[in-house]
């Protein structure tokens, strides 16, 4: 993960946000390489969601709305995450991400351990109860740790478990309920009659605008309705880099269908369709995996939620979520307002308030997930032969910042260099391209490689002298071929879309 980290800040694809003032936990900025891809990523989703399918339409809505839609979506209430503090080191963890173990030797407790969650949590408690027990000089046997988290704490066990911060115990609260939605003011006033939200999911402009985009749109059961916008929580820990942040981008579709579908089939195609979106942008379906939440988990409004989970580095974590929400966002905003949010089916001439099936993925997750399939680094030969390190980004030309490199053999060759320059501007009208005189050849292609271009197209005497035809470097398989231009533009035409 280091690697990665580093390479995105090394060549400018993202960057920890005011740097220059120690950074602010949670909030990261998108450099020149990072931008590009995230716009394809993007603009991927929109086309395949949304322009590329007939039954689906977009919609931008505010950042903040009315307050009440929150009441009505129960954030205000029920979008808490459980918060322990460390009131000697002020750390402050999440309940359920904060575990303990009793250490019981010959069957009787003797201390307890605690472990911030992992991909090894149960090693890492297993681990510091032996420590505890030699420490303590304790004779007799170690029975194996039973992990639980903060959550499954009794109150009379709390003041027993070592805070992770200072590895003594006394210093943990109680978990209380924290609620992640940051809040403003709207208008000069600052009291409780202004107080606003920054939308912490995308997901309720939808549903405000269920009626409008009805009204408007010609739209027939089954519909959807896409957004891609920001979301902003206050992640009590942001971490992992991109993973979870404070401001996030989300990509969400609500797909409404009569009450009466048959809601589980269309929840299976969905997750179909998702998988499937994932590979098309270069995910390989060796990192997917499904996570069915246990009835007693789903969150407040869910029926039932799959997430397509992706191996990062750091472990196997949630990268979109899949959601059946049945009626309950319009039967609620019908509540809270007082507007009826029906739909006029008229096959039965009756007014019925829809189902909702919600694919709902954060485009930060996206982003990282293909940085870490793409990344490689092997050992590869230069043209003397001697054995180098080439970093790799095998991004898919879908989503790759640059599409092509062009490339002049020389730069002091007029001819070669103006070729490529009039190359250079007749693709750039369609793609992202990027030119480079500067340097060997062979330095020139490594670093398009480390930022996933997956072409360079170089100039040389060939080109101008004999047949008009390019060296295409695939940068994967390294392998060079001559190309016509027609052909190029074929070959972008097909593999970029
Ligand atoms: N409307 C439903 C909803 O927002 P969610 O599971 O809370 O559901 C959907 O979020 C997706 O948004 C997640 O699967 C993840 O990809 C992304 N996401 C959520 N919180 C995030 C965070 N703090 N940082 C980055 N991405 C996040």
């Amino acid at each position: 993960m280091d690697a990665i980290v580093a390479l995105a800040k090394r060549r400018g694809f993202i960057f920890q946000s005011s740097e220059i003032y120690g950074g602010l936990t949670g909030f990261f900025d998108y450099g020149p390489l990072g931008v590009e891809l995230k716009k394809n990523i993007r603009d991927c989703w929109w086309n395949d969601m949304v322009r590329r399918r007939e039954d689906i339409v977009g919609l931008e809505s505010s950042i903040i709305m009315h307050p009440k839609v929150w009441e009505a979506s129960g954030h205000v209430a029920g979008f808490t995450d459980p918060l322990v503090d460390c009131k000697v080191s002020k750390q402050r963890y999440r309940a359920d991400q904060l575990f303990f173990a009793p250490v019981v030797v010959d069957g009787k407790t003797v201390g307890h351990v605690s472990a911030l969650e992992s991909e090894k949590t149960t090693e890492d408690l297993q681990a510091a109860a032996e420590s505890f027990k030699r420490k303590k000089a304790i004779q007799g046997t170690l029975a194996p740790v039973q992990p639980r988290d903060m959550t499954e704490a009794r109150p009379e066990e709390i003041a027993l478990i070592p805070s992770p911060a200072t590895g003594e115990p006394g210093s943990l609260t109680e978990p209380r309920a924290f609620n992640m939605m940051f809040e403003t003011h709207v208008g000069p006033m600052r009291d409780s009659a202004s107080v606003a939200y920054l939308r912490p999911e995308t997901a309720q402009g939808m549903f405000a605008d269920f009626r409008n985009v009805v009204d408007t749109g010609r739209v027939k059961l089954p519909f959807g309705i896409a957004q891609i916008g920001k979301s902003f929580r206050n992640e009590i820990t942001p971490r992992n880099f991109i993973f979870r942040s404070r401001e996030f981008e989300q990509m969400e579709m609500e797909y409404f269908i009569h009450p009466d579908a048959d809601w589980l089939a269309c929840h299976e195609e969905w997750l179909k369709w998702c998988r499937e979106w994932l590979m098309s942008i270069g995910l390989p379906d060796s990192h997917l995996s499904l996570h069915e939440h246990p009835k007693a988990k789903l969150a407040f409004y869910s029926r039932r939620t799959v997430d397509i989970m992706f191996r990062y580095p750091f472990g196997v974590q949630e990268l979109w979520g899949i959601a059946a929400r049945s009626d309950y966002d319009l039967q609620q905003h019908q509540k809270f307002s007082g507007v009826p949010q029906v739909y006029f089916d008229e096959a039965t001439k009756q007014k019925v308030v829809p189902h909702v099936i919600e694919p709902a993925v954060g485009v930060d997750r996206i982003l990282l997930a293909v940085l870490c399939a793409g990344y490689a680094e092997e050992d590869v030969k230069d043209e003397k032969g001697n054995v180098e390190k080439r970093t790799v980004l095998r991004l898919s030309p879908r989503v790759a910042p640059i599409k092509v490199a062009v490339l002049p053999l020389l730069k002091n060759k007029e001819a070669l260099v103006s070729r490529a320059r009039e190359l250079h501007a007749r693709l750039k009208r369609r793609y992202a391209v990027f030119y480079d005189e500067a340097g060997a050849i062979g330095r020139r292609y490594r670093r398009q490689d480390e930022i996933g271009t997956p072409w360079c197209v170089t100039i040389d005497f060939d080109t101008i002298e004999k047949d008009g035809t390019f060296t295409l470097r695939d940068r994967d398989s390294m392998q060079q071929r001559r190309i016509t231009e027609a052909e190029l533009i074929a070959l972008l035409d097909e593999k970029v879309y």
